[in-house]
């Protein structure tokens, strides 16, 4: 079924962007035709790497009209949720391993009128999705341990994101799948044909000699089509 929810979206990551020209490539990306921006944030303890905050967000709010979507790397990220969406946060993807209460955590960020998404890593199991599914706009699988751009796409997690679709179609059909990590030219199609629509893209995107505009379009190219190919 093509709806709104399944349609291709693209959502680059800035973490591969050039943050000395950052509006720029930004603006760029939405000219080009990105869905989204994918904000990632990292605090250094709950991935082993740092990265950026709030008025990184606010910033952006300025120079787009994209949604910004922020991916919380973080050990707590229910206590900067009210910042990030001051700063003009669209919607938040948060990770269910390290967070002992997801449900209050995907409750609150819809209180503060926000798209709520719940992240996996590559070794956790799709059955902890089964209670939160019902609740979520989102589910994103990460395709790569979180903390770094620029790593391989673990080939391990294509059976992952067919499973996941098959759950998210029969428990929430409004829910997105979406991937995360080592999404390129050839590995954008494989996870389109095992089910996901929303494919986020840094390095592919920001780091492709031809530029953002030339990279976008090859990689909506690549994965128009693709979609739903792998069957039962
Ligand atoms: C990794 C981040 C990703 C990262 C993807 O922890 O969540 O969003 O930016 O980068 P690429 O596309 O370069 O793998
Ligand atoms: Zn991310």
């Amino acid at each position: 079924m093509k709806t709104e929810e399944n349609v291709v979206k693209l959502a680059p990551s800035i973490l591969a962007a050039d943050f000395a020209r950052l509006g720029e490539q930004v603006a760029e990306a939405e000219k080009a035709g990105a869905d989204r921006i994918h904000v990632d944030v990292m605090d250094g303890h709950f991935v082993p790497n740092l990265s950026m905050g709030a008025p990184v967000v606010q910033s952006l709010r300025r120079v787009t009209s994209l949604p910004l979507e922020t991916h919380m790397m973080i050990t707590n990220p229910d206590l900067f949720l009210e910042e990030f969406v001051a700063a003009g946060s669209d919607s938040f993807l948060v990770h269910w391993e390290g967070n002992y209460n997801l449900d209050r955590t995907v409750r609150r960020i819809k209180e503060l009128g926000k798209r709520a998404g719940v992240v996996i890593n590559p070794a956790t199991p799709t059955s902890v999705l089964e209670e939160i599914l019902p609740e979520v706009d989102l589910v994103l699988l990460m395709t790569v341990n979180p903390g770094f751009g620029h790593q391989h796409f673990l080939h391990s997690t294509l059976s992952k994101i067919h499973r996941v679709r098959r759950m998210v179609d029969e428990v929430n059909p409004r829910c997105e799948v979406e991937v995360d990590g080592g999404v390129d030219e050839e590995t954008a199609p494989l996870a389109a044909a095992a089910g996901a629509n929303v494919f986020v893209a840094g390095s592919s995107i920001f780091g492709d000699k031809a530029g953002v505009t030339t990279a976008i379009d090859s990689l909506r190219a690549r994965i128009v089509g693709r979609q739903g190919v792998v069957s039962a």
